[in-house]
């Protein structure tokens, strides 16, 4: 396939090694300083773009892509999500092609399975409180990780006891306490932890690189090839 980069940062530069060793061609990269790339031959030629850049950038970049009927998968976190509702609309409505995951990680998408039938069953068993710790590197913008909103997500649709989530210590027994830890060059850990007066459950996904979240995006841009419409992994992997 013909892709597009749009922003070549840490995993800008992995989704373009992960892209070229399945045997892609990158027909572009856009970052910052060539924004005006976006209406370059190049550009113009990819069948789908790839776009890891900053959560207060990623929206200007999907209208660029919507604008040129460019196929987007997405992979940026934090504040854009606000506007997924419309972001949604905005592509049923216009027949465009939009991919977006908090996580491309294919075990991580595992675990936002199990988490979500671990919570069904722990519905029924009020002894357990339940917290999420997430650790990333310090350079990480948002937080808590998408990733870790979408844990907390799961469990709030799954268990009745648990309302909202929240940042520090929760001071009701309804708020779902995720911890942010941020630390060296760690590229992500997310833990779900059970606890009742008795025992512990902990269930934890640990990357051990980029590599898979590149490759999650990649696979991605394949999916959507011949697809219009709006697609998660939920899609993809049929989890
Ligand atoms: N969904 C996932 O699986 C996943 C995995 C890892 C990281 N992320 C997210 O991806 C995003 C990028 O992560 P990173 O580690 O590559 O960050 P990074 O800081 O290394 O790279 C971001 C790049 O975007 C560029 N950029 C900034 N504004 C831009 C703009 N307006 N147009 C084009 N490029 C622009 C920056 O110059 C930089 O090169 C973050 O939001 C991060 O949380 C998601």
């Amino acid at each position: 396939m013909k892709l597009a980069i749009i922003g070549y940062g840490k995993m800008g530069h992995e989704v373009e090694r992960v892209a070229r060793e399945r045997g892609h061609e990158i027909v572009s990269i856009i970052d910052i300083n060539n924004r005006k790339d976006f209406d370059s031959k190049g550009f113009m030629s990819a069948e789908a773009a790839i776009e890891f850049s900053r959560p207060d950038s990623a929206l200007k970049n999907f209208k660029e892509c919507f604008d040129r009927n460019m196929p987007l998968v997405t992979g940026t976190t934090g504040v854009w999500y606000k506007h997924l509702d419309d972001v949604r609309e905005t592509v049923i409505n216009n027949k465009l092609t939009f991919f977006y995951a908090s996580n491309f990680s294919i075990g991580v998408n595992v675990l936002f399975a199990v988490n979500r039938f671990l919570a069904r069953i722990m519905n029924g068993l009020p002894q357990y409180n339940v917290e999420i710790e997430e650790v990333h590197h310090v350079h990480k913008l948002d937080s808590p990780s998408g990733t870790g909103i979408t844990i907390a997500e799961g469990i709030i649709n799954n268990i009745d006891r648990k309302r909202r989530w929240v940042e520090a210590s929760g001071v009701s027994s309804d708020d779902l306490v995720i911890h942010s830890l941020r630390d060296g060059e760690t590229p992500g850990i997310h833990e779900i932890v059970y606890e009742s007066d008795v025992d512990v459950i902990r269930v934890k996904h640990d990357a051990k690189n980029r590599s898979g979240f590149a490759l999650g995006a990649v696979l991605a841009a394949e999916f959507i090839r011949t697809k219009k419409g709006f697609f998660t992994m939920n899609d993809m992997l049929n989890l």
